[in-house]
Parts: structure tokens; sequence; C-alpha cells
């Protein structure tokens, strides 16, 4: 698909026309978006929303472009990324020198060895989380309980024994609105910080409660960092020259962004799971077949994992269909060329995992759930063909942390329960700051016969 740029005179994009498929499919907009990738083929194209026209890319060649081979051209600034700078502060989701010095200090922290160290309390903190959560027989909101179980369990794997139950219930919901309460500025980027927008005080709010909580943690750990296993304690002796307020800030603002770039997606993978599940009975099977080869009857451990080798397959290929960030927004710096497509600086820059999984000249059928993609026999695909965690210099610092949890989560609940899904209609993804489902998915766990 690629041209021949010396000999082609650099053109503008082409235009295509977003709300007009909008209104085509008014009750399923990522059908539109869908519709969207068909029509763009993997070729760059602007997209008509009215005053605002992004880039789209999907084609794996310019995803590399824009990712990696010139990547410091196209920063996490403008309309996603301004609104949440108050609360994201300068860490690891910021950019430029800021985003540099985070990633210096934890991208050492979370190495597979790291990760795995962190393993047998991550086992333990879920098993309670799941006990506290699920009451088997009775039907439990897919979206509510994967995030009651999710949530404390990352913040107690970052705090470790430093945060109290009431802190947790403090923090979660406080995280929960400041994500949500910048939903307005979002879509209306037009209006100045200066206007107040609905919101606006709610987000303030949330900002205010986490920093109450979360400060006084990380003072903590920076008098006993020696002592700590979890997160923060690793954190604050990777920043231990970083002295004084300023420091303290840095670690706030990292704990804090990676909260953002933890929970939601993780718990939002997990949602996919049941309804992947229950749409797959096949599949379903050849799982609960792996569970009792490997587990049988005992409690799952974190040794168990390297030999449930279906079960990652089956969640790669989940995050394939079901990419939690389904957009990686993007400003472009200065003016580029891709692909003989000129790109105006200040513009914004789309980049879709969600369209590039389901480009057809690269994936096989590639509407269809088949986990043998990523058996060990499979041809390579093109190396950014696939990016459910991003990649390039930004890429996911928590993709080891994710395949543990999902994998000791799935296998928690599989070894013992057989889900039984109830939805009104076909589930499908509602585009939001993740992908979630766009209705109610009520889930229960009944207790499995074994042979
Ligand atoms: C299904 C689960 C997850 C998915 C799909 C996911 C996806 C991603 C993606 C697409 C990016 C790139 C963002 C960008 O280019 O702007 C990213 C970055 C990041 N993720 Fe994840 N993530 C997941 C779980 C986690 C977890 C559990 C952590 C825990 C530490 C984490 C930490 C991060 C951090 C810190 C970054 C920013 C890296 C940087 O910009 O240097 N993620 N993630």
């Amino acid at each position: 698909m690629s041209i021949d740029v010396a000999s082609t005179p650099i053109r503008n994009a082409s235009v295509l026309p977003f709300y007009r498929f909008l209104a085509k499919h008014p009750r399923d907009p990522v059908s539109a978006f869908e519709e969207v990738g068909r029509q763009a083929g993997g070729r760059l194209v602007r997209l008509n929303m009215g005053p605002f026209r992004p880039y789209l890319v999907t084609h794996p060649d310019h995803v590399q472009h824009v990712l990696r081979a010139n990547q410091p051209n196209y920063v996490r600034e403008g309309m996603f990324w301004d609104p949440l700078i108050p609360l994201l502060g300068e860490g690891i989701l910021s950019d430029g020198e800021t985003w540099q010095e985070s990633r210096r200090v934890l991208q050492p922290l979370f190495t597979a060895k790291y990760i795995e160290s962190l393993a047998d309390r991550m086992a333990d903190i879920l098993t309670e989380q799941i006990d506290a959560t699920v009451r088997p027989g009775e039907p439990f909101d897919v979206v509510n309980g994967i995030s009651a179980i999710v949530h404390p369990t990352i913040v107690r794997l970052f705090f470790g024994d430093r945060i109290s139950k009431d802190d947790i219930d403090r923090l979660i919901p406080a995280y929960e609105v400041s994500v949500t309460a910048t939903w307005p500025r979002l879509l209306m980027p037009f209006v100045p910080a200066s206007v107040p927008l609905p919101g606006d005080r709610a987000f303030r709010r949330s900002i205010e409660t986490i920093n109450r909580v979360v400060y006084p943690r990380v003072h903590e750990a920076r008098r006993t960092a020696g002592e700590g296993r979890d997160v923060v304690s690793a954190i604050c002796r990777a920043r231990a020259e970083d002295h004084g307020e300023e420091g303290d800030r840095r670690i706030r603002d990292d704990m804090v962004s990676m909260h953002g770039a933890s929970t939601e997606t993780s718990a939002t993978a997990l949602t996919w799971v049941w309804v992947a599940l229950d749409q797959h009975p096949d599949l379903a099977e050849k799982i609960y077949a792996e569970l009792d080869e490997v587990i049988g009857s005992e409690p799952v451990r974190p040794s168990h994992l390297p030999d449930l080798r279906y079960l990652k397959m089956f969640l790669s290929e989940l995050v394939r269909l079901y990419p939690p960030g389904w957009i990686l927004p993007r400003k472009a710096v200065k003016d580029d060329e891709i692909d003989g497509v000129r790109i105006k600086a200040g513009s914004t820059v789309m980049i879709s995992p969600y369209l590039t999984h389901r480009l057809g000249a690269f994936w096989d059928r590639p509407a269809e759930f088949d986990p043998e993609r990523f058996g060990p026999d499979q041809d390579r695909r093109h190396r950014w063909a696939y990016f459910p965690f991003g990649g390039g210099p930004h890429k996911c610092l928590g993709q080891h942390l994710f395949m543990m949890e999902a994998q000791l989560l799935m296998a928690s609940l599989l070894s013992r329960f057989r889900p039984v899904l109830s939805a009104s209609r076909p589930v499908r993804p509602r585009l939001a700051s993740s992908l979630r489902p766009n209705q109610k998915v009520e889930l229960t766990l009944v207790e499995r016969a074994r042979a």
C-alpha cells in the first residue's frame, strides 16, 4: 500500500464525513467508526467532525512513523490531554522532559522480574477482592463488579499496607469522578479554560480528595521506603535524590498517572472476557480443559501461569478486538509528511488500535474472534499491525502486570465457576474514554461440576 514518495507531489489528506456515518448508525457510533476504518482502508485521512478535523492514522507503517520513527513530533498535548493536566501533573502521562524523567525512573521498575516479585501478593489480594465481591449464584453487574475487584487490587498493590480501607473507599470514586468530569471539556475543546463548564467543580474536588489521600502515603513511603515491596516504595527509592516538595509532587504525579493508566484499561479488558466466553462456548471449553489440567482443584498460584498458554492466547485476541485504549491522540508539533500526505503543524492526529486491528489487508477474517492467531505456529505479522499496549517510547509499562492480573483473575474464577451472562441485546462496544459495553451486562457465577 505504500507509494513512491520521491516521485509523487505532497498532497492533502482526503476527508471522510464522520457525521454522515454517525447519522447512518444513530444508535451505534462504533459501527460508524468501523465504517470510517473500512472506507479509509489504511489510507491516511482526515475526519470531518465540524470545526474539528483530526487526521486518522491506521496503516501499520504510518502508526510506526507516528509512535516511533518521528515520535518527538507527535506529542501528548492538545484537546484530549490538556484538560487532564491538573489531575496528571508532570508525570509518566505527560510528554517532553518531564515524561522522559518519569520514564527513566519507572521503566527499570516494571521489568518482568519485578512484576513476578509482586505476583504472590497480587494473587492474595485478588482472592480477597473476589471473595468480597462475588456471591456465587447471584447476578452481578459486570462493569461495576469487575471494577470493584480490579481497582482496589491495583491500589493495594501500588500502596501496599500503607493505605487503609477507608482511604481506598475515598480514592476510587474520586478517580472515577476526575475522569468523567472532564467530558464536557473534551466535547467542547473550543471553550477556554477560564470559562466554567459543568464538571469543573467536581473535577477540582476529586483532585483535592486524591491529593489528601496520596500525599500522606508518599510522605510516609519516603520515610520508610527501604522496607516496602509495594510500588510507591520502589518509586521513592528510585527518586531518593529528588528532595523536598518538588520530589513529592513528582512521585504523586506518577502514582496518580499510573492509576489512571492501569485501572480503567484493565477493568475494561476484563469486562469483555465474559462477553467473549458467552459468544464462543467452544473456546470457553478449551479454557476449562486447560484449567482442569494445570490447576485442578488447587488454589490458583502464580507458578501455574506459564502453563496457561491457551488462556494467554485468548487474552491477546481479546485486546485485539477490544483494545481498551481504542484511540491514542497526539498533536503534531511541526509540519510533517506521511506517505506523501501533508500533516499540518498543530493538528490532532489520532491513532486507533481498534481500527488497525481490523484491517483486512493485515488480518485474515479480522472480525472473527480466534485466539489461534497468537498460537506458536502463526506466521509473523506486521510489527505495527497489533499494538493494544501502544508502541515506541510511550509503550505501556503495565503489559506484564495486566497479563498476570488477567490470568490470575480468570483462572481463579473459571477454575471454580461457569459464568452465565444475561444481556438484553447483542453487546457492542461504546466509544468513551475506554471501550466499555453499550449496555448493562449481568453475570452469574455457577459452581462448576467437574468430571
Ligand atoms: C489491558 C490493560 C492495559 C492496556 C490495554 C494498556 C494500554 C496502554 C497504551 C495503549 C498505552 C500507550 C498510551 C499512549 O501511547 O499515549 C499505555 C501506556 C501506559 N500504560 Fe498501559 N495499558 C494497560 C494496563 C496498564 C497497567 C496495568 C499499567 C500499570 C502500571 C499501565 C501503565 C501504563 C503507563 C505508565 C503508560 C505510559 C507510558 C509512557 O507514556 O511512557 N498500563 N498503556
